[in-house]
């Protein structure tokens, strides 16, 4: 602005020595023809100084303007020029640094994703699109099915994980939201190994002995469960906003390229003020299986919710398998907890261990196996206050902290009975169409309904 200001007195004083200029050839030369030759030139010169400060000037009050203006300029990155293109880059850069969520621009993510070409998972709310961004980012772009609870789920993940950093949860880059339409977009990094799910439970069809082509190592499996209880803790007592995810299984854990942990998937997931400590609402969400027993009978979750489906999730590593299942061959349903607790008691830990780790190279340890299975039937505790909180969680599984020995039998009885029910119920239903429960499954994901309704639709099998 001052340099502006400065060549516009140049100019001006340039006029004035001009003028002066012709004022003494009048003097020295009189009315002659060689007179009125350099007053020609010196004229046309004030006359093209002039012209100039006039546009000069007109630039520089239409600049103060658009400074003071509140509209947000329409994006031209073409346009833009000196001071506006580095303002901007430093405004993107504080971004990146940050860690804040960005804004992108839906044709940005249409030209990064090949017209959401290549899907890389589907759950209950969204499917997710494989992409890479301009600078060569590689994202995971996740579109909120056009729904009633399509903007909740969207709010949700960008209130959740929006300003929540940790090395175990994924990252989201940005956002999109198309102004007038039901297009809600969320920008993840991508997650080079997917979901836990995949390779923790043996592949459809592999036929449960020889195992699916993916099996995740003893140790990783270890490691990965750290990761995730550390995520967990943070969240809910070292974010600035308490965080409860509410939807913990393996398809909302994923793997990156060296195998570590990164919780996702925050569509359920409510923030807490630091003074309340539980969540009551009549409308209760999450997945069958899962879901912690003071949420299904609609008394309000708390993050120790969080906890057993942690403890359900802990179970399900080191098994091998879905925590309900119907056993191969036998036309009966195991729940896991109830094998895990008998197992530990008659100190048989190693035989409900994922059978493609028993035995094998780097394979399951007895003592380890002992303690993730001890600290997972503490975390899945009917009584909330049982449960230790994620953190003491971390120190168990780092031996920081020791494992008491299992809790004493009897203390699953609202998981018997929800089991015992949803085992009959789901026999009744085999070969017809299945009840209409309206909670998420792990494989065929459906939303829930009130408190009441809930817990009855968890007990109207699948
Ligand atoms: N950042 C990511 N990188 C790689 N895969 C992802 C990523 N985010 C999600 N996915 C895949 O998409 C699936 C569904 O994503 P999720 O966020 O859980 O959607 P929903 O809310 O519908 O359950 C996940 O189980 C996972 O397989
Ligand atoms: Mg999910």
């Amino acid at each position: 602005m001052e340099a502006k200001k400065m060549k516009i007195v140049g100019a001006l004083v340039a006029v004035l020595l001009l003028v002066v200029f012709i004022n003494v050839l009048w003097v020295s030369l009189g009315v002659s023809k060689t007179f009125f030759i350099l007053a020609g030139v010196g004229v046309a010169l004030i006359l093209g100084v002039v012209v100039w400060i006039v546009i000069k000037y007109a630039s520089s009050s239409s600049d103060d303007e658009a400074s003071t203006t509140t509209t947000v300029p329409k994006q031209q990155p073409a346009a833009l020029e000196g001071e506006d293109l580095r303002l901007q880059l430093q405004y993107s850069f504080l971004r990146k640094v940050t860690g804040l969520p960005t804004r992108f621009r839906y044709e940005a993510l249409e030209a990064a994703t090949d017209k959401f070409r290549v899907l890389i998972g589907r759950g209950s709310s969204a499917s997710v699109f494989k992409g890479v961004l301009d600078c060569g980012t590689p994202v995971a772009v996740k579109r909120v099915e056009d729904s009633d609870h399509s903007d909740r789920v969207f709010r949700s993940e960008v209130a959740a994980i929006g300003r929540s950093q940790h090395v175990n949860l994924v990252h989201l880059l940005g956002y999109c939201i198309v102004p007038r339409s039901r297009v809600r977009l969320l920008v993840y990094e991508f997650v080079d190994n997917g979901s836990l799910d995949a390779w923790i439970f043996p592949a459809r069809g592999g036929g449960g002995g020889g195992g699916g082509s993916r099996c995740l190592p003893w140790a990783l499996r270890c490691r990965a469960a750290v990761d995730v209880a550390r995520a967990l803790a943070y969240l809910h007592r070292d974010c600035r906003s308490r965080v409860l995810h509410l939807d913990v299984k393996p398809e909302n854990i994923l793997l990156d390229a060296g195998f570590r942990a990164l919780v996702a998937d925050f569509g359920l997931s409510k923030v807490m003020g630091r003074d309340e400590s539980r969540v009551v609402t009549t409308t209760v969400r999450g997945t069958r299986g899962y879901l912690a027993p003071e949420w299904i009978v609609g008394s309000g979750a708390s993050e120790k919710s969080d906890v057993f489906s942690y403890g359900i999730v802990l179970l399900e590593m080191v098994g091998g398998r879905r925590s309900i299942r119907l056993a191969p061959g036998e036309g009966k349903w195991s729940y896991l907890p109830r094998i895990a607790a008998e197992k530990v008691r008659q100190g048989r830990v190693m035989e409900m261990v994922d059978e493609r780790l028993v035995g094998a190279a780097e394979g399951a340890e007895e003592s380890e196996a002992r303690k993730l299975v001890c600290v997972a039937l503490w975390c899945i505790r009917e009584e909330t206050k049982l449960r230790p909180s994620m953190a003491q969680v971390v120190d168990m599984l780092q031996g920081r902290m020791e494992v008491e020995a299992p809790p004493p039998e009897g203390d699953m009885l609202i998981l018997d009975l929800l089991n015992m029910e949803y085992m009959s119920s789901a026999a009744a239903a085999a070969g017809g169409r299945a009840a209409a429960g309206r909670l998420r499954q792990p494989d065929s994901p459906t939303l829930g309904a009130s408190g009441y309704f809930c817990s009855t639709s968890i007990l109207s099998g699948r």
